[in-house]
């Protein structure tokens, strides 16, 4: 038996981790604790909300006193930390938010953990999820590996980065128990639409140009979100302590190409001409401190854990358009209201 704090479920990769732990480990007792930002959606794991080894408990972790109630009131063995304000464009507007959530919220949680598991670090251990954009951007060639050095460019990426040094500093300081990893971009289903692959979907359905920013030449690291959350597993499981791991596809594709490729698949799903999709592609203004390309190297976790990607990017992305034109009421849901207000204040002068 196993009391796991999970937080962030409610999101995006965290439903997904949320579902594999509930469904693999009958005999984990999982908690999911979820602030319900915009980005959080209880929706997401109606498959899961009523199975005896789950339970969710709604706290925003810069909220120090609520999360220590919580350690208090259970005995957890161990936390993997997914709860972030997780969007590059917000953090351009509004940084503070990335500050608090990121920051704050994971220091938080390392307080928490540092009190209640004093006693007995070698037996617990706290998972932070984090992300490839701390090591900045790559020119034409090379990859990041897990030696990289930090060089985060956007109010998002530097709070990540800074969230990374906490949980490493209390890995060297108290001895606590800490593993990292820093994950490419994921896709897959339950992906808020204010990033590009649901964006886009979302758009090419109901005729609205799909924004493209700059010329389209960046590149992402695309990764299956099932095979993120099995690589979560694995880390959680067999990682020794302190380590970091890097997890990414070799799966690298130009925005402008992937957007081509998404048209071609929507055209043939939704009946359309070959080609009718694609004339909804409109370049805008770029993003402030665009990155220019991110890859991942994930020879360690592959050579060490035995971990590689499962899917192939055109049958997940097929997978994935299937799947948001099978839960048009999810999809409706979410871009309703405040979604209305954020697409035009973040779209209307580019
Ligand atoms: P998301 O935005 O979909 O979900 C974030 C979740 O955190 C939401 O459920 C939200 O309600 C919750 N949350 C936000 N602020 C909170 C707070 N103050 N207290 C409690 N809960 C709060 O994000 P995601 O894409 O699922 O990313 C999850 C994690 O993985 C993040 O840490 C992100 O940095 C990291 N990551 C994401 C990607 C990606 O491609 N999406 C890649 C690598 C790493
Ligand atoms: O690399 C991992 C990161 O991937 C995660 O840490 C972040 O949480 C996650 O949001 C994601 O960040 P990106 O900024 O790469 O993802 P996004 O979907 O916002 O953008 C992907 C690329 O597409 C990027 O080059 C910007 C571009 N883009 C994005 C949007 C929303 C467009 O061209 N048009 C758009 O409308």
């Amino acid at each position: 038996m196993k009391k796991i704090l999970i937080t962030g479920g409610a999101g995006f990769i965290g439903s997904h981790v949320v579902r594999r732990f509930v469904n693999n480990y009958p005999d984990y007792q999982i908690v999911n604790l979820d602030k319900l930002t915009y980005a959080g959606n209880l929706a997401n794991l109606t498959d899961v909300e009523n199975r005896p080894n789950y339970r969710f408990v709604k706290i925003d972790i810069t909220d120090a006193q609520a999360i220590n109630e919580l350690f208090a009131e259970e005995n957890f063995d161990a936390v993997v930390h997914l709860a972030a304000e997780s969007h590059v464009d917000r953090s351009i507007v509004d940084p503070t938010a990335f500050v608090m959530t990121n920051v704050i919220g994971t220091v938080n949680l390392l307080n928490a953990a540092r009190e209640y598991w004093k006693n007995d670090y070698k037996q617990k251990r706290f998972y932070h999820i984090s992300t490839d954009e701390v090591y900045g951007a790559l020119g034409e060639t090379g990859m990041f590996t897990e030696t990289t050095a930090y060089d985060p460019h956007s109010p998002y990426s530097a709070s990540k980065a800074s969230s990374d040094h906490f949980v490493r500093a209390y890995h060297d300081t108290y001895g606590m128990d800490c593993v990292i990893s820093n994950c490419s971009n994921n896709y897959g289903s339950h992906h808020f639409p204010e990033k590009l692959i649901p964006l886009a979907i979302n758009n090419i359905k109901n005729n609205k140009p799909v924004p493209v920013y700059g010329k389209g030449e960046n590149v992402r690291d695309w990764l299956w979100v099932e095979d993120h959350a099995r690589a979560i597993d694995v880390i959680f499981h067999q990682a020794k302590t302190g380590q970091t791991y890097n997890i990414g596809g070799h799966n690298e594709w130009k925005n402008i190409d992937l957007i081509h490729l998404l048209c071609k698949i929507m055209d043939k799903k939704l009946g359309r001409k070959d080609g009718e999709s694609a004339q909804l592609i409109t370049f805008v203004t770029d993003r402030a401190g665009h990155d220019l390309r991110y890859a991942i190297d994930s020879t360690k976790l592959q050579k060490e854990l035995n971990w590689v990607p499962s899917l192939q990017f055109e049958e997940g992305l097929e997978k994935t358009v299937d799947w948001y034109l099978a839960n048009e009421e999810w999809l409706n849901n979410v871009t309703s209201g405040n979604y209305q207000s954020y697409y035009e204040k973040q779209y209307k002068n580019r």
